[in-house]
């Protein structure tokens, strides 16, 4: 692990920069003044970008098509693309191994290739699995109980070579369950509540909901991948709010701040959930991280967002 001087940053290519986290990482981008080029296999966010490539990052022609049409400088770039949902990695595994192994040994040649020096890649605390019991450290063994945490694991595996034999920075940040604008689509439990609150879905809780998790606001995310950059660290960190809450818990601050009461269903636990995420943010607030949004803050703007576009949606 390295932390060296802070360096700005030059020209940025976002892959999967059509996703949650990557439209907010473009804007905080371009309101910088940095010019962006997206990889994804979705139509391009809308939000002003420099560069869209469309194609999936597992597929060679894609990056020579991104090479093709370049037209300036890149030193950094951030690696969002990967198939995200953990159950659908568990019924069809080839298909994540394609995406989020194959995908990101491509963007990592293609950094060889074009002298990039600094990736972001983001990893996740799913890729340490139960390997530790209680606060989850850097320090942790990596052992995944999904092939999704296996192949960010993987990921990690891949980028710590590419930094000792090509000299890359591969920042591994290890993220927990991130929320905020723009997820009114997504199947993450936070997007999941909200549409359960205003009657468009069912909602149910594995086992008893006792589980632990820990939620981050979206801003801060893309704060922490930029500084990350900038300070040009190398190797794993953990990042999230530092705080975790129950299910149960989460449920009843989605409950508080919508102002509708949520019953949900309660079923079985499912295989391959971590029993509790609880991370240690020490080396994250050593490099400079911040989560600076509670989540109280972050679910009401959340929410105020997910009912603007819901509302645009529905007319
Ligand atoms: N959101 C979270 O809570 C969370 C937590 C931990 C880690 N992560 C990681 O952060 C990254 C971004 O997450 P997100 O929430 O924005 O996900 P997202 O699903 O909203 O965005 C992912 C984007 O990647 C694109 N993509 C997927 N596979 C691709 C492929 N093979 N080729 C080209 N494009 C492809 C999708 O079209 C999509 O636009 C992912 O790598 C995810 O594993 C997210």
């Amino acid at each position: 692990m390295e932390r060296s001087e802070s360096e700005s940053i030059k020209g940025v290519i976002i892959t999967g920069g059509s996703g949650f986290i990557g439209s907010h990482m473009t804007v905080a981008l371009r309101s910088r003044g940095v010019p962006v080029a997206i990889v994804d296999r979705n139509s391009p966010p809308l939000v002003d970008v420099n560069l869209f490539v469309k194609g999936a990052i597992e597929d060679e022609s894609t990056w020579v098509r991104l090479g093709n049409e370049l037209s300036f400088e890149v030193d950094t770039l951030f690696h969002l693309a990967a198939r995200t949902s953990v159950l659908e990695s568990i019924n069809d595994p080839s298909d994540v191994f394609e995406s989020n192994l194959v995908g990101f040994h491509k963007a990592l040649e293609f950094c060889r290739r074009s002298g990039i020096g600094r990736v972001g890649f983001a990893s996740t605390n799913a890729a340490v699995g139960n390997g530790t019991t209680g606060i989850i450290t850097e320090e942790a063994p990596l052992l995944p109980l999904t092939p999704y945490g296996a192949t960010k694991a993987a990921g990690e595996m891949l980028a710590s070579a590419y930094t000792a034999s090509y000299g890359i920075d591969v920042a591994s940040v290890r993220l927990t369950n991130v929320y905020g604008p723009g997820m009114w689509r997504k199947d993450s439990i936070v997007p999941r509540l909200f549409r359960h609150a205003v009657g468009l879905s069912d909602f149910a809780i594995y086992g008893d909901g006792q589980q632990f998790r820990d939620f981050v606001y979206v801003k801060d995310v893309v704060d922490a991948f930029l500084t990350l950059a900038e300070c040009r660290f190398s190797g794993p960190v953990s990042f999230g709010s530092g705080s975790s809450v129950t299910v149960n818990e989460l449920v009843k601050f989605v409950g508080e701040t919508s102002g509708i009461s949520i019953k949900p269903r309660r079923i079985p636990p499912k295989p391959g959930e971590m029993a509790g995420v609880e991370i240690s943010l020490e080396l994250a607030s050593k490099l400079g991280l911040r989560s600076e949004v509670s989540l109280r803050d972050g679910l009401k703007m959340a929410w105020e967002n997910f009912q603007e576009e819901q509302g645009q949606a529905a007319g």
